[in-house]
């Protein structure tokens, strides 16, 4: 099962947090697409992931041990991609971004 983690900070040292950035209807958007779609996945909200200007930030990772995927400046519209990730494992090119520190 893959797992998504949504960064939801609210503050990040002067830095712009996605939490006020639109992450928590991000959030939303995925969980009600998840549920439309009746897609058996994981959805956490979660603190700073780090890349705190890249934001809204998120990370898929998987319970097979695989690397993960990481996701910037996302927006409710991408949900469906996410989600498209999360149900057949399609990395969703347009807003995937490398993880920190590589
Ligand atoms: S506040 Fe989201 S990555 Fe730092």
């Amino acid at each position: 099962m893959l797992h998504l983690f949504v960064c939801t900070n609210e503050t990040a040292s002067g830095k712009p947090a996605c939490g006020r950035r639109g992450a928590q209807q991000v959030v939303t958007a995925i969980q009600k697409e998840l549920i439309a779609r009746r897609v058996m996945a994981r959805v956490t909200p979660c603190g700073c992931l780090g890349p705190c200007f890249d934001g809204p930030n998120a990370v898929v990772y998987s319970n097979t041990g695989t690397n993960g995927v990481w996701y910037g400046g996302l927006t409710a519209e991408d949900a469906p991609a996410i989600v498209e990730h999360l149900e057949h494992g399609t990395i969703y090119a347009a807003k995937r971004v490398d993880p920190p520190g590589t």
